[in-house]
This record gives structure tokens, sequence and C-alpha cells, in this order.
């Protein structure tokens, strides 16, 4: 089936505002995505005609925006294909959801035990489990990279050990735009009883996600960068792991009774859902994934496929071009460099938005990938749907300009 991009860019109005003077082209989707109009429409519907606080009244206003959550949480269920619908918990992004998992999951972990992450990833799944390895005096441990700055598996037997209790690792690199081979790691690690937590923040947008499938015991993901709102994230975890965590925030809506000297919790999802929940949020990520399904993800996923090749291609054009890890699978992004004395990835940035055109320069939060290749960041090109080839060629004109000025 051939997607009308054209009726797709129509329902995103910032795509038709000018920057700098010229049509923005937005090329900044990993940091966050553009929101479709009936993503917005949603939020908006929700503050003009049924605003209220849920759970907790009987009112048909605190009704009415509970079944719409509620509702939200089957289609997140469906989006990832959980088992359950308690398995999802809202969070405010990725970076909430892995902080939820290293405090709460932590609490499990004794003196001695290993936490293995990679050295490919996002400072949220970084920090988190340097503060638990303190906590708890457990050790975290890296998989390291090939020279060419993919996952180097040849030491993975080694690392993984009987004192492995977490593996964690993203699906595809935000700073690389790189696959990770996540279930040759996941069956690894389910075999020294580690549990795995699989950051899908980039993941998400572009590529079917089938948490059964996968296997995997956590997945992390962020609403703002699949169309949705900013502010809201989700946690899938599985069950019987969920039931054995102690709560991560206390408060409201997460007990089932309070006393003076104890409390015992609600049951799941609302056990880890303490206090009023960006509602507004939780409904609009249910609208984006309304949208994604009204494309189809695999549809998605092809055409995006079809604009990586293409950059690629055209990049490989540019003998100035260092390309990262060009030769590993991508999703979503590509991250390369100008072998230019002296010049920085944000000296391109700036001729490219004075063009119009939005790509993100720096350490896109992931510090130890660019000291692995002593550099202090990359130029980023991510793609959403409502890209195009066209929109391509221009930012190759725009590079070949800065590369004109920069020489
Ligand atoms: C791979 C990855 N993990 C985690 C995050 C953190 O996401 P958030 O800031 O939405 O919590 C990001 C955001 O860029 C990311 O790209």
């Amino acid at each position: 089936m051939s997607l009308d991009i054209q009726q797709i860019r129509k329902k995103f109005p910032i795509l038709d505002r000018e920057v700098n003077g010229q049509p923005l082209i937005y090329f900044d989707n990993g940091a966050t995505t553009q929101k479709p109009k009936e993503v917005l429409d949603v939020l908006n519907h929700y503050y003009e005609y049924y605003n209220a606080n849920v759970h907790r009244g009987i009112h048909t206003l605190s009704q009415e925006a509970t079944d719409k959550m509620e509702e939200s949480r089957r289609k997140v269920q469906a989006f990832v294909n959980a088992k359950h619908e308690h398995e999802i918990i809202f969070t405010r992004g990725t970076t909430e959801a892995i902080n939820l998992v290293a405090s709460s999951f932590g609490e499990l972990l004794v003196e001695g035990d290993e936490i293995l992450i990679t050295q490919i990833e996002h400072h949220s799944n970084i920090v988190p489990w340097q503060l638990l390895a303190q906590r708890k005096k457990a050790v975290l441990r890296y998989i390291p990279l090939s020279a060419e700055g993919i996952l180097d598996l040849s030491q993975l037997d080694q690392l993984l050990t009987n004192k492995t209790k977490l593996v964690a690792l993203n699906q595809v690199s935000n700073a690389l735009g790189v696959v990770n081979p996540i279930k040759e790691i996941i069956t690894k690690a389910h075999q020294v009883g580690a549990k795995v937590l699989i950051d899908g923040a980039q993941s998400t947008p572009h590529i079917p996600i089938d948490v059964q499938e996968m296997d995997c015991d956590f997945f992390a993901f962020s609403g703002h960068k699949m169309y949705g709102p900013t502010g809201i994230g989700v946690l899938y975890g599985k069950e019987e792991l969920l039931n054995l965590m102690p709560p991560y925030h206390g408060g409201g809506e997460m007990i089932k009774e309070v006393n003076l000297d104890f409390s015992t919790y609600a049951c799941l999802p609302f056990k880890f859902e303490a206090g009023t929940p960006d509602v507004a949020g939780i409904i609009g990520l249910g609208a984006a994934i309304d949208f994604i399904n009204s494309i189809g993800i695999n549809e998605i996923h092809d055409y995006e496929m079809s604009l990586i090749d293409y950059t690629m291609q055209r990049l490989k054009t540019l003998p100035e071009v260092e390309i990262y890890a060009a030769n590993a699978p991508h999703s979503g992004a590509i991250s390369f460099n100008l072998k230019l004395d002296g010049v920085h990835a944000s000296d391109v940035g700036m001729i490219l938005d004075k063009k119009g055109i939005a790509v993100r320069t720096g350490h896109h939060c992931a510090q130890p990938i660019m000291k692995f290749f002593c550099i202090p960041g990359t130029v980023r090109i991510s793609f959403a749907i409502y890209n195009t080839k066209e929109e391509i060629d221009q930012f190759i004109e725009g590079l070949k300009t800065a590369i004109r000025m920069l020489a």
C-alpha cells in the first residue's frame, strides 16, 4: 500500500510554519515528534468537556475521564501486545519508567549483585543504575563496543554470571540510530536468571513492538517521541515481577488502606501510580496510538526505512561526511560529522537552521559513546512519518552549503 504522505502532513499544523523565512523541515524527531491534529484536539476536548480527577469521583465527569484513561491503557496494552492491561504503568516518560525499575526492582538486589548495561545508552539508562549500584553496593558492568561503535557481544557469556540480576539496554540507540540485537541478549540473560529491561524510547515510534514475543521483563517508552504529548510515558512489566516489587512513590491512589502505623497497597497497576496522573497526557497518548494505527506501524516502518536508505545513499556520496556505524542496521536516525578540521556539529546545525532545517547536534545525552569516538558530539538527522525525500534533498543541499562555508 502506498502512503499519501501529503495527506498525513496536513494533519500536523506546525509543518505549515516557516523558520528563518524558509518552510520548516523537521528532522529532530528523535528528540520529540510533532503532534497531529487528532492528538491536539483530544487534549483540548478533555479540558473543555470532561476535565476531572480520575478514579475518585462518582460524578459523571470523573467517570468519563476515568473511562477514557483506562481505554488508553488498553490501547497501550494492544500497541505493545502486553498480556494484561495492569502490566501497563503510566509514568512521566522513559526516564521515570527506568528510575521506577532501578528504585523498586533495585530494592530486591543485595551487595555484590551485578547489573549489566551497554556503552551505548542514553544517560537515563546509565545514571539510575549507577545510583542503584552505589545504594546497594552492586556492581555495574558494561557490554563493550566494536571499533565501529556497535555492541560487541563476544564477551557476553563472560559478562553474564549467576550474579547478574538485571540487564538494561536500548532497542535503538538515540545517539547513532543503530538497532541492537536485543533478542539474543534477552535469551542469554534469561539463561543465567537475569531480568531484562528494554529502553524502547527510540523504537516504539518506528518498529512494531511485541513484548511477549520479545520476552523482555520490562519495556520503557515516552509518548512525546511517538506523536503524543510530553510528560507521559509507559513502563510495561511482567505481572509476576511487578507484584514482587515494592511501591515506587507513596501517596494517593496507590494504597488499599492507610493506618497511622502502616499501610497496605493497591493492586496493579495502581500500586505504581501514586498521585493524580497526567490524565490529559494519557488520553493524548491513546490518540497518538490511534494515529499510528490509522497508518499502520508496519507501513510507518517500511516508509521510514526508505528514508533512511535514501539518506545513507546520499550522505555516502559526500566525501567530507563521516557516518557513525554506517554499515549497522539503522532505524529512525543517522548520526554523522564533517571531516573538516575545527568544525563542530553545532556549526552544521546552525547553518541548517538558517535554511529552516531542524537537526540535533551535540552528545544526545549519550556522553560515553561520544567519548568512545573521542568527539564532543554528532549531527543527528531523525525521521518521522511526515518527512519526505524532497526534504532530504534540501537537507543534502544545505549540507553542501555548510561544507563550502566551513571548509
Ligand atoms: C534511548 C532513549 N532513552 C531514554 C530517553 C529519555 O526519554 P525521556 O526524556 O522522554 O524520559 C531518550 C530521550 O531522548 C532516549 O532517546
